[in-house]
């Protein structure tokens, strides 16, 4: 087996799955009902059984408000269960890559994050992907690759724009004080099996080109869509979400341009594949 993709049915999931086909990789796909992560004797009995070359970790709770609430949960399956993937890797020699998230950086910085600055989650969903990153290098191959705002096959913030647009909603009030990278599933499934047949490892980020808001995010989207619905921007304290955002979350990108001799194509160009369908639910 070349591959195995847990959290398969997930956005990152799916993507890499469709991929690695296109690849023509022998992949596996393991969602919570067929390998729950958290279970150690469970993930070592499969990758015993399977042999992958290469475990690729997309399993997470990713709803970052409900990590709030769901803190052991969070920290079990986001940060103790890498440590089970990484001794189950170890164990048969595979390469274990982690993939993680902006939000283990503060959120507070003035240039793009670059893959050595100090971290400093601010919440419970960085704090559990940090512990993630940290159990992911217990593995002797290991390779840990961090994105951003990620859409794809799936539910994410493109769908939910769609969905109040579908709504009709007179008008969509976005956060305008959070920047960020925008980044299309696809275009990181793609990356990341670059990123392994290049044989990287250590820490990499990997992010659509360019930065925007949330709200220039949505803008954008409907703007694609040929409509004119008004986008009001409105700040994070407005919006009230329970669990913190981080107000920057610009990630460095030079380290991987130097690997693969190319930035990601740009988060615009990324969007319009997605609305025309490519990469889409
Ligand atoms: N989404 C983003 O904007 C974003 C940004 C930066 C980094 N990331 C990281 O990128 C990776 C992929 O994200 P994504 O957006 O593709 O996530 P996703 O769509 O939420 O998919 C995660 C998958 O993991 C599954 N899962 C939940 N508990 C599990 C368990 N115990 N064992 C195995 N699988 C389990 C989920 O199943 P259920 O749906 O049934 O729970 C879901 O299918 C994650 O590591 C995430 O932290 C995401």
């Amino acid at each position: 087996m070349d591959l195995l993709v847990t959290g398969s049915r997930g956005q990152l999931g799916r993507a890499l799955l469709a991929a690695a086909g296109q690849r023509r990789l022998r992949v596996a796909g393991r969602d919570v009902d067929t390998l729950d992560i958290t279970d150690a004797g469970a993930v070592r009995a499969l990758v015993d059984e399977l042999r992958p070359r290469v475990v690729i970790n997309c399993a997470a709770l990713t709803a970052v408000d409900a990590c709030e609430e769901r803190e052991a949960e969070a920290m079990a399956l986001n940060g103790e269960a890498v440590g089970h993937l990484a001794a189950a890797c170890d164990s048969t020699g595979a390469l274990l890559v982690q993939i993680s998230t902006d939000y283990v950086f503060p959120g507070t910085g003035a240039r793009p994050y670059r893959e050595d600055d100090p971290t400093g989650p601010a919440g419970v969903y960085g704090r559990s992907k940090l512990l993630g990153e940290r159990r992911a290098t217990e593995a002797r191959e290991h390779l840990i690759v961090r994105t951003a705002w990620l859409f794809g096959p799936g539910n994410n913030f493109v769908e939910a724009i769609r969905r109040q647009l579908n709504d009709r909603v007179p008008e969509l009030r976005v956060v305008a004080d959070q920047t960020g990278c925008p980044t299309n599933a696809c275009d990181l499934a793609g990356t990341v099996l670059d990123l392994v047949n290049l044989g990287a490892r250590g820490v990499i980020h990997a992010v659509n080109q360019g930065l925007t808001t949330w709200h220039g995010f949505a803008v954008e989207i409907v703007r694609r869509l040929g409509l004119d619905t008004t986008v009001v921007p409105i700040t994070t304290t407005e919006a009230g979400r329970p669990a913190p955002r981080p107000a920057w979350s610009v990630l460095d990108t030079a380290r991987l341009e130097a690997l693969l001799g190319r930035p990601m194509p740009p988060w615009q160009d990324a969007l319009a594949r997605y609305l025309e369908g490519q990469c889409a639910p």
